[in-house]
């Protein structure tokens, strides 16, 4: 792969070649190859990424913003270009309209204490769906006990299909915001944000979009979606942990107060009183995340040389297949849509007689890394009368020799178990 400042250029979408630019799949778990799909929790870093952050401590480390000597400006300059990257990677219309967060739930916070503060009253509603991880919930439900307003549901079918129709009436002239997951994380339903969007612009509301689980999946475009604001994570999209993204309109982010207070943020301070800076750096307070904002930009230039449409088509290749192989088990049932079509590579399921826990436990013993539990979605998950599913989540480097692995695994630890 190119170095960390390089721009998009295209690549073969090969997965043998991809697979070799993950260190950590060369590694044994319990003395197994390692078959890992727990994507939907946290992808794997390639070399590309890595090799990023040692570059950046190696040759750049200095404080942004505040220098004129010659490490503080290139480390300003790749902190400014990764950001420019992700700009580009989601068609943001202006860079500064991307902020950098610690992840999706602070980027989440953020909206709720500063936009919703601002702009929620007593009265009002906010409407999200019943399909959310807990970190698109509890800020919503805080701010309706904090302001006096309603918090409202969206409803979906047994498949996990959002009822559209029924949006209509529960999204009404007191909405004053729409937030919504665009894929899900336990049922993989890929909800209509455009047609929500048009139903919140409607009202007078806006829409906010937990893209979490789409933008390092598909290609998104901000514009296309007619977001207001969107949030992402980069640890799930081949990026580092800690740094996460909030995207927002610039008249809404120009008017909304800031989130934290201290150095970077402000434009003049007296010993009476303050006012702030510019996009994006009023809610940058602080030195910022910059060694993984620009490991954030090699995530992206990674996938840009692969191409969204073609990580896209190789994850819905391998989710129709894993679907087909898990549901001719016969006793395992899969939560969400069941047609493939209408999800990504998110797939929860439970089986008959054998309860999630002991399910990834042994097969954990195979090399195999699944995600068990309530997934951050304690309320969607009970509605399907369980406390807990299996969930195998896919990225580019999956394979379907490792969705066979899955599936044999299974089948193996059913005989352990009837024996
Ligand atoms: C749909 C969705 N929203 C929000 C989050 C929270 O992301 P983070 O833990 O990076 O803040 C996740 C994480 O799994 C998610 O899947």
């Amino acid at each position: 792969m190119s170095d960390s400042t390089s721009t998009a250029r295209s690549r073969v979408f090969d997965v043998d070649a991809i697979r070799a630019d993950f260190p950590i799949l060369k590694r044994k778990v319990n003395g197994q190859d390692l078959v890992y799909l727990d994507n939907a929790a946290s992808s794997q870093k390639p070399s590309h990424v890595i090799q990023s952050l040692v570059d950046y401590y190696e040759q750049t480390n200095s404080n942004v913003h505040r220098g004129v000597h010659t490490l503080s400006i290139e480390a300003t300059d790749a902190y400014e270009m990764a950001r420019t990257k992700v700009a580009t990677f989601i068609n943001a219309p202006r860079s500064e309209e991307v902020i950098w967060t610690r992840n999706t739930s602070e980027s989440l916070n953020l909206v709720a204490a500063t936009w919703a503060e601002a702009n929620v009253a007593e009265g009002d509603n906010i409407v999200i769906t019943a399909m959310e991880h807990h970190s698109n919930i509890v800020p919503w439900q805080q701010l309706a006990f904090k302001k006096g307003a309603e918090l409202r549901y969206l409803s979906h079918n047994d498949d996990g299909v959002i009822d559209l129709a029924g949006a209509g009436s529960v999204i009404d002239s007191r909405t004053k915001l729409v937030s919504a997951t665009h894929m899900s994380n336990v049922l993989g339903t890929i909800n209509p944000i455009a047609e929500l969007a048009a139903m919140a612009h409607e009202v007078g509301a806006v829409i906010l979009v937990d893209a979490a689980q789409s933008v390092p999946h598909m290609p998104v475009d901000v514009q296309a979606l007619d977001a207001d604001f969107l949030c992402f994570s980069a640890h799930k999209m081949l990026g580092p942990t800690g740094i996460g993204v909030l995207w927002g309109r610039y008249e809404l982010l120009d008017a909304m107060p800031p989130y934290m207070f201290g150095g970077d943020m402000i434009l003049e301070v007296t010993y009476e009183d303050a006012n702030w800076n510019d996009l994006p750096y009023k809610f940058e307070a602080g030195t910022p995340n910059i060694a993984d904002a620009i490991a954030t930009g090699a995530a992206v230039d990674y996938l840009s040389e692969l191409g969204m449409d073609n990580v896209w088509k190789h994850e819905q290749e391998l989710t129709a297949y894993a679907m087909e192989q898990i549901l001719s088990m016969g006793n395992v049932k899969v939560l969400g849509p069941q047609d493939p079509a209408l999800r990504g590579g998110v797939i929860s399921f439970i089986h008959d007689t054998i309860h999630p826990h002991d399910l990834g436990t042994a097969l954990d013993q195979q090399g195999i890394a699944i995600r068990t539990g309530h997934h951050c979605a304690m309320p969607l998950v009970r509605s399907f009368d369980v406390v807990a599913a299996a969930r195998a989540s896919f990225y580019i480097y999956n394979t379907k020799s490792e969705v066979d692995a899955l599936v044999n695994g299974i089948s193996e630890t059913e005989g352990y178990f009837s024996r």
